[in-house]
């Protein structure tokens, strides 16, 4: 039977998710913190995959060269072509959920991200299938940072390694408002997330196998990049 993954349907509505400004300084915060290791520049035609509201393209757009946004769900890309329409170097397109268009987003990108995407993924070969669908697409040297990749495994000292990182990054009170927006206003959301249990689980040594396999560079990024202190964080160098 072929397994009806709920986030799509999820993500193509609109949710909380699209106005939190909780979101979008986790967006900042990420982006400073990954700054020196993806050194956005002019030179840069970049990939946000899995774009959301767009809230990359809106902090790194004055930086770079230029960005595609991408995003399966239409709400998500609705929002963004309204955001960008006047924004010459932003472009928004819809992708399939099902990875069968990647090589259709053009060529010669040189930096690809995919924030907070990759649990959303149903199954592993599809993530094979992106990283090396974005090897098709990219030029030798890009680099993909896969950013936040989910689990289910929050334990007591992650729980305060979050509490810690709002604290530290002025980011409490938006973080305390969005889990209240959660309650409130969006149960569907925790219903869906099943508290991890819903994500599709990438084994630790899955991407760097991967990256033997197809001859690139794997890092794993230690360092906490978002308040998920248990989530992982992978820069791949083709
Ligand atoms: C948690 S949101 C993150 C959005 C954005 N990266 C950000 O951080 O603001 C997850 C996004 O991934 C998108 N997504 C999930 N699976 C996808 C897929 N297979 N192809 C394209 N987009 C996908 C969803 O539609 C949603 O917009």
């Amino acid at each position: 039977m072929k397994y009806n993954n709920p986030w799509v349907e999820y993500w193509n509505k609109d949710n909380i998710w699209s106005r939190s400004k909780f979101w979008r300084r986790q967006m900042e915060v990420f982006v400073r913190l990954t700054a020196d290791v993806m050194d956005y520049n002019e030179n840069d035609k970049v990939l946000d995959f899995g774009c959301g509201s767009g809230n990359f393209a809106e902090i790194t757009a004055h930086k770079v060269g230029s960005i595609l946004c991408a995003d399966m769900s239409e709400n998500y890309v609705s929002i963004c072509a309204n955001k960008f329409s006047e924004v010459h170097n932003v472009s928004v397109v819809r992708v399939n959920p099902d990875l069968s268009d990647l090589a259709s987003l053009g060529s010669g990108f040189t930096k690809v991200i995919c924030f907070s995407v990759m649990h959303y993924f149903p199954d592993l070969d599809y993530v094979t299938s992106f990283v090396k669908g974005v090897q098709q697409i990219a030029v030798p040297g890009t680099k993909l940072l896969i950013g936040d990749i989910g689990n289910n495994n929050r334990t007591w000292i992650d729980s305060f390694r979050a509490l810690t990182f709002t604290l530290r990054e002025g980011m409490f009170i938006d973080a305390f408002k969005l889990i209240s927006r959660i309650w409130l206003v969006d149960p569907n959301y925790r219903k869906i997330k099943q508290g991890g249990d819903s994500y599709l689980i990438i084994p630790d040594t899955y991407l760097m196998e991967l990256g033997e396999e197809l001859g690139v560079k794997v890092t794993n990024v230690e360092t906490q990049l978002t308040v998920n202190a248990n989530y992982r964080h992978v820069l791949i160098e083709y």
